[in-house]
């Protein structure tokens, strides 16, 4: 079986497309909504949550956890790596693409608090994107307007937010969250057709695709 993780409803879709590309393997969703919002956590508090969530998930037969969430994984991934025996697929944000593609040198990461200010995605910066200006774009709330389905409000939130860097020449925004990656139609409708929005949730899935191969060929 494999474990898909996320706050709440954030990875569902990348569950989806593992479903589509496995359909023959169980696939179990675990939305753990007792300690949603992870974003506004301390990087100590949710590694320790996800930690015990990776427990209860290897006892129900898990034998490789999908992290469908940037904020558990920019904190937690090499530490779970290091503990458990199962592998562990986690999902940060495309800053590597969105260098590639931009042509105006200027990308935008829509996260989490927690997402923004972690060393794992300045490292991916540091490596991936020299010579780009990256814009950590905080969006408060959005990920609970979305996890409570209040769509108008979700949009008046980026909106809200995009005024203030519609100006910077941004050409790609990359959603670091993956609640974000539910309402991606809006989101492009309001940064307009000039700025591409890319998320990870494909790769991640064709990731766990190859994981698992190796998984049930051991
Ligand atoms: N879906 C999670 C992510 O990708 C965050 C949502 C939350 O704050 O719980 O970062």
């Amino acid at each position: 079986m494999i474990a898909v993780t996320d706050s709440g409803v954030g990875g569902t879709l990348i569950a989806e497309e593992v479903r589509r590309l496995l359909p023959d393997v169980e696939v179990h969703y675990h939305a753990d909504s007792e300690h949603f919002p992870y974003g506004d956590r301390s990087p100590e508090e949710l590694v320790q949550i996800i930690d015990h969530n990776s427990g209860l998930l290897v006892e129900k037969g898990a034998r490789l956890i999908v992290l469908a969430c940037n904020s558990a994984s920019v904190v937690s991934l090499s530490h779970l790596r290091a503990k458990y025996r199962v592998p562990f697929v986690g999902v940060v944000p495309a800053v590597k693409p969105a260098a590639a593609m931009t042509k105006t040198n200027h990308i935008a990461v829509f996260g989490t608090a927690l997402t923004s200010a972690s060393a794992a995605l300045a490292d991916l910066i540091a490596e991936f994107c020299g010579g780009v200006t990256v814009h950590k774009v905080v969006l408060e709330r959005l990920a609970e307007a979305i996890e409570w389905d209040e769509l108008a409000r979700a949009e008046e939130i980026v909106a809200g937010k995009w005024r203030e860097y519609q100006g910077r020449g941004i050409d790609v925004v990359v959603l670091g969250c993956t609640h974000y990656t539910l309402i991606k139609p809006e989101i492009e409708q309001i940064v307009g057709p000039g700025v591409a929005v890319i998320d990870s949730n494909q790769a991640v899935a064709r990731q766990v695709k190859r994981v698992w191969e190796e998984v049930a060929s051991s």
